[in-house]
């Protein structure tokens, strides 16, 4: 048995153009092919949430040493140099999680949530106090930089230029397949910049991430300049956009679905809840690349030795075999643990606590405020990516409470 045909329906790696679409081909993928072979692209893809999970655990035969990316920039053994341990497979992985995770703890993220508050509302209330803004410009765009950069202990005149480098790592043209000019340049600039912060912090250690990587030790091992360096920058990548998106698909479903967003503003213990359904319904990071190590047999077919394969996170959290009327956001839906979106086993995002603390407190400051808000779908602009999902621009017109 081979891997189902997609005619007429084909996976569309641009498919953040269908923002109106609730459902994106490759969400819409689990109902037609549980495994799919795009030939254009020469990648496999699983669709179903028990695939997709049991793939993320899987990861001696499903592999993480060419990177995690569809961009061809960022594939390939040497994925590592851009994606630090993300792009390892253990024991290599195991070794540097560990040792970030000394330093990258919950009780330090923890501690962040006066700050992150802070940093909130002084994003929030200037644009609530306009009554018309752009949500990702002024604030969804800049706090989970801001965040990490405090995290990090970058000083604070220099995050604005910190900010806008990373917002350039990011950035992709529309239709094209890999890493813009001007993203490798300012990728070498922030890595710079790193080497040098953590220079300094070797001299003079302060009470910052930083520093705390430079400490952190196990059984006399510890990390190199050069692998601090390559987690600080993994931050940007993995920490950032996907935080400022998840921002932007919350306030955008809130907007389309106001019956929902009312029962928040009614109750802010629902918060949280937002944060999950948004997260489930339409997450950040909606693919995941893998390499297959062996054949992988599957009962719709076989992935080949070597192939590149995605697990579709976005299919896997609308499985109705996961979610019950899955297709639908519904901010407290009773089946929420099945989330795919923070991924599973070993590779399990790092700062998921950090992205959920943040967002809870970003919604619940907005949602103290603001009783209605309406979208402005005319200004709506999706960012151009294959990685993520979500918004560039999400201009809002809010009511005060
Ligand atoms: C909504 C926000 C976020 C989403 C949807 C998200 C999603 C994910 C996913 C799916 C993975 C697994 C990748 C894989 O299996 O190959 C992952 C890994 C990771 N994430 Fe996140 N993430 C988010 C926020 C963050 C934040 C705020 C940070 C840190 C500041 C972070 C740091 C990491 C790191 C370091 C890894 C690699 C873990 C490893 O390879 O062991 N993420 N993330």
């Amino acid at each position: 048995m081979t891997a189902a045909s997609l005619e007429p329906l084909t996976f569309d790696p641009y498919d953040y153009r269908f923002h109106d679409d609730p459902y994106p081909t490759y969400q819409r993928l689990r109902t037609e092919a549980p495994l799919y072979y795009n030939a254009d692209l020469d990648f496999w893809a699983l669709s179903r949430h028990a695939d997709v999970t049991a793939g993320f655990r899987d990861h001696r035969r499903l592999s993480s040493a060419n990177g995690v990316s569809l961009d061809p920039a960022a594939w390939g053994p040497h994925a590592h140099r851009v994606m630090s341990f993300l792009a390892m497979d253990d024991p290599r992985h195991l070794r540097m999680r560990r040792l970030v995770y000394k330093g990258f703890t919950p009780k330090r993220v923890a501690e962040m949530s006066d700050r992150i508050r802070e940093l909130t509302l002084s994003y929030l209330e200037p644009a609530l106090a306009r009554g018309r803004f752009d949500w990702i410009d002024e604030v969804a765009g800049k706090l989970p930089m801001d965040v990490i950069s405090e995290l990090m202990g970058v000083p604070e005149p220099d995050r604005a230029e910190i900010r806008r480098l990373a917002d350039l790592v990011v950035h992709r043209e529309d239709g094209v397949l890999d890493v813009p000019m001007a993203a490798a340049h300012a990728s070498i600039k922030l890595i710079t910049y790193y080497t040098e912060l953590v220079a300094e912090r070797r001299k003079k250690p302060a009470d910052d991430l930083t520093s705390a990587l430079l400490d952190a030790e196990i059984d006399g091992d510890t990390l190199s300049d050069e692998e601090i360096i390559g987690f600080l920058f993994l931050m940007v990548v993995a920490g950032n956009e996907t935080t400022t998106k998840l921002l932007g698909n919350a306030l955008f479903w809130g907007g389309r679905y106001p019956e929902e967003y009312a029962g928040v503003v009614a109750d802010d213990a629902l918060v949280p809840d937002w944060v999950e359904e948004t997260l489930r319904y339409d997450t950040s990071s909606q693919i995941i690349a893998r390499t297959a190590t062996v054949d992988i047999d599957y009962p719709y077919g076989t992935i080949p030795a070597g192939a590149k394969v995605l697990l579709l996170i976005g299919s896997a959290n609308r499985d109705p075999e996961a979610f019950a009327d899955g297709d639908s956001y519904r901010i407290g839906r009773p089946d929420k643990a099945a989330l795919a979106s923070f991924g599973a086993g070993v590779h399990f995002c790092l700062g998921a606590h950090l992205a959920r603390l943040e967002s809870h407190i970003a919604l619940r400051e907005f949602a103290a405020r603001v009783r209605r808000y309406r979208v402005e779908d005319a200004g709506i602009e999706r960012v151009h990516s294959t990685n993520v999902r979500g918004f560039a621009k999400l201009p809002i017109v809010v009511e005060a409470r």
